[in-house]
């Protein structure tokens, strides 16, 4: 309980940085672009689709203008209602068949089988730090049999390659202090408790073998993985000076695309994207 309450409060505080967090730089773009072919497969004229930790609705705003039917559920009341605000502002409302509060580990409103396709995108299963299991069982339950489930989360070593990639943060500090830092808990056991000097709640950081594991057990088929970004996964300056030139921009957006969905690299990305079928 006290676990999604620092959720719930981060988020609400969070606000509209979450609206704008896969818009902010092309970096941010590439992750946006390859989450939304990653599924674009499955967003069929009328399908039925949670968005389940949908936080400021940027992924609920693209399903609802393929024409899905777009149900919104989070546990931040604040994300909901700029989400609200964003749909409405797009012209979309009529798209939407419910938006509601809640904990993904808990969906007692939803009956089983209700979704073509349920989505949970942007690392809502890493702050169920403790009751993630319950969540992908309840990701299972809403879906229909034969539908679709979405999911991309943070993993161990992504969050370590995005660290070193990025320039406004003491990287030799870190790789210094390894005590200070937990490197080794967060290794072995993915657990990165609440820190002095890490402002979102506690998280789970998955492996991939673990987040397999995880699907499998609770009854996912057909479970595929990839890496988001890929080619330039943790490379935030180098995405900047990519995007200047446009042809070299078409050329890694055309390259990532070729290689994101290989499982070569997913340990690696900043997101792990996973699909399955129930
Ligand atoms: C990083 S945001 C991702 C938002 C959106 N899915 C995206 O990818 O742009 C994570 C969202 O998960 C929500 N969240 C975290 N734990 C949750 C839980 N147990 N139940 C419902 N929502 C949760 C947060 O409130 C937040 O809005």
């Amino acid at each position: 309980m006290k676990d999604i309450n620092n959720v719930k409060d981060f988020y609400n505080q969070y606000a509209e940085k979450e609206w704008i967090r896969l818009d902010r730089s092309p970096y941010d773009r590439i992750n946006f672009h390859l989450h939304m072919d990653f599924i674009s497969d499955s967003l069929k004229e009328n399908a039925k689709v949670l968005d389940a930790g949908c936080g400021a609705g940027r992924f609920s705003i693209e399903f609802a203008r393929r024409k899905c039917k777009v149900s919104l559920y989070d546990i931040s009341e604040t994300q909901l209602q700029i989400a609200r605000d964003k749909i409405s502002e797009a012209g979309l409302t009529d798209q939407i068949e419910m938006i509601q509060v809640g904990d993904i580990s808990q969906m007692d409103t939803m009956e089983d089988n209700t979704y073509d396709v349920t989505v949970c995108y942007g690392s809502p299963l890493n702050y169920m730090y403790s009751n993630y299991r319950e969540g992908i069982k309840e990701l299972h339950r809403v879906t229909k049999p034969g539908g679709k489930v979405y999911v991309s989360v943070n993993t161990r070593f992504g969050v370590i390659h995005s660290l070193i990639g990025r320039s406004n943060f003491d990287i030799t500090d870190f790789l210094g202090r390894p005590d200070y830092w937990m490197i080794d808990q967060v290794v072995n056991t993915g657990n990165l408790s609440t820190h002095a000097d890490v402002k979102h709640p506690p998280r789970h950081l998955f492996d991939s073998q673990e987040l397999r594991n995880l699907f499998e057990e609770a009854g996912f088929t057909d479970i595929c993985m990839a890496s988001s970004p890929c080619l330039t996964s943790g490379l935030y300056d180098k995405a900047d000076v990519i995007s200047s030139n446009e042809k070299a921009w078409q050329t890694i957006i055309d390259l990532e695309l070729k290689v994101y969905k290989k499982e070569t690299a997913v340990e690696l990305g900043e997101f792990l994207l996973l699909s399955a079928s129930k």
